[in-house]
């Protein structure tokens, strides 16, 4: 039976005799032998393989053993001299399955960029430091669906193709089976919806969120996890066009309850992430970012500082810092302002609430001064906005105004005003960028090296 590297390597013993597949990473050739290392992506580090001159292919495997060809490899599992690692394997039969050309396979030795590694979106993954990434993406994956599981939370599946515009902005993709060439008219040369596939406009969803609503009004707490999209032409490190995104919905729930989920939410993510990926946390510390084990304890062990957005506006305004956009109340926070809270200020996440109402979205809830609604962003160190969320209006006149007073349709939103008119409850929620969340675990600079397959404007090759 194959077995998997990592678990060789914690717990693998001499004597045994065992068959590993996998992706030669280097060679190294002495007299009488050559060390191997091979890599199948379930750990960090590799296996040794000594392949000895007795070997019966040994000349002809030692030609096709080049960096990047996948082989098997069966043997005897002995302790290692080396002060590397614990065990290595020595090879009683090889076999070549597929091999990479030397002089063409781009991923030699050398460290390359990120950039030029985006080139190798088929290959890059192969990597230290993408293997790392995305076996860290896994177990941050994992701990989500653990967190709210054990909580009683049921995950929900809502659509990837939509109708309505949950977060209002205008930035979503639209999804046709027009010949765009030869769209239908009306008589009035207005696009003749009614004869496209969903005899509507319809869209590539930014947030679940709407339907996570009409679920929690069902099953209490629910939670979404998949692909959202946004077609706004951000250019940015913290932006792409197609993320994922963790959205609970608690009925029975207002912003503090809120607060409270989000901030236990990040804190068990963390901690698993460090129990199941130590080494893969290790190698971020040591060549991506030395600061990402003190960041993890401190989110794990200190309460997050919350505060009002007019007590933000007030400390930014007070800052010796001078920033490139405007601080003032009525004011969106931009990134630099978010980050001198976060970095400089606290020297942790930030919860900032109560956000101006012009500012927000409409299906958050009006305060008793009508000038904020009870919002709330969680801003970390280096990453930013990294959650928003919110307490929703679930009072039917309130909501009603509020979607007119953004210049939207009430029309468009009456299964929504439903929710309101049959069995409204006081409830929460937000969106949790998953990207963003591994950038800020991993210390990643750009967020199109934490998703395998980044969409961003320009770029969809991969
Ligand atoms: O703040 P946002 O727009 O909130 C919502 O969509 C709400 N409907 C969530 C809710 O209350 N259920 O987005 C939530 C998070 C942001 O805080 C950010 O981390 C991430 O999604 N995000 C992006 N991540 C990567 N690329 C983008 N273009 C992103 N836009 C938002
Ligand atoms: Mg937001």
């Amino acid at each position: 039976m194959t077995r998997r590297i990592i678990e060789l390597l914690r717990h693998g013993q001499p004597t045994e005799t065992v068959t590993v597949k996998g992706w030669v990473r280097t060679k190294r050739e002495l007299k009488e032998f050559t060390f191997v290392e091979v890599n199948d992506g379930s750990s960090l580090q590799g296996l040794q393989v000594v392949l000895k001159q007795t070997l019966p292919n040994y000349a002809e495997s030692l030609k096709q053993l080049n960096t990047g060809a996948s082989i098997e490899v069966r043997g005897d599992l002995v302790e290692s001299e080396g002060k590397n690692q614990r065990i290595e394997l020595q090879a009683t039969e090889v076999k070549i399955w597929g091999e990479a050309d030397p002089e063409t396979y781009p991923l030699q030795k050398k460290r390359h960029s990120f950039e030029f590694l985006r080139t190798l979106g088929h290959l890059r993954s192969r990597t230290n430091t993408l293997g790392a990434v995305f076996r860290v993406r896994n177990a941050c994956a994992t701990a989500i669906h653990q967190f709210f599981q054990e909580r009683g939370f049921l995950w929900v599946h809502t659509p990837i193709v939509t109708a309505s515009d949950c977060e209002g902005a205008g930035e979503m993709f639209a999804v046709t089976s027009f010949n765009l060439k030869q769209v239908p008219l009306t008589p009035n040369q207005t696009v003749d919806y009614s004869q496209d596939f969903f005899e509507r406009p319809a869209f590539l969803t930014v947030s679940g969120q709407l339907e996570a609503e009409i679920m929690a009004m069902a099953f209490s707490n629910v939670y979404t996890f998949g692909p959202t999209f946004r077609a706004e032409n951000s250019n940015t490190s913290r932006h792409l066009a197609e993320f994922w995104m963790v959205e609970p919905e608690m009925a029975f729930c207002d912003l503090e309850g809120d607060m409270d989920l989000a901030e236990a939410f990040l804190k068990y993510i963390f901690q698993h992430v460090l129990t199941t990926c130590p080494e893969d946390m290790e190698f971020f510390q040591q060549r991506i970012d030395s600061s990402v084990l003190d960041t993890a304890q401190n989110i794990i062990e200190n309460q997050f500082e919350r505060l009002t957005y007019t007590e933000a506006i007030a400390l930014l305004e007070k800052s010796p810092k001078s920033f490139d956009f405007p601080v003032k109340w009525g004011l969106d926070l931009q990134s630099e302002h978010e980050r001198y809270l976060a970095e400089d200020l606290f020297k942790k996440p930030v919860i900032v609430t109560d956000y101006p109402t012009e500012i927000k979205a409409f299906y958050m809830r009006l305060s008793d001064d009508e000038k904020t609604v009870r919002a709330m962003d969680i801003l970390a160190p280096k990453i930013g906005e990294i959650i928003g969320g919110s307490q929703r209006e679930e009072r039917l006149d309130v909501l009603q105004r509020r979607i007119q007073a953004q210049g939207l349709n009430p029309d468009d939103y009456w299964w929504y005003l439903d929710l309101r008119r049959y069995g409204t409850v006081p409830h929460a929620g937000f969106g949790l960028g998953f990207e963003r969340l591994v950038q800020f675990m991993t210390g990643m600079e750009n967020i199109r090296d934490v998703i395998p397959f980044p969409r961003t404007p320009g770029s969809a090759e991969f």
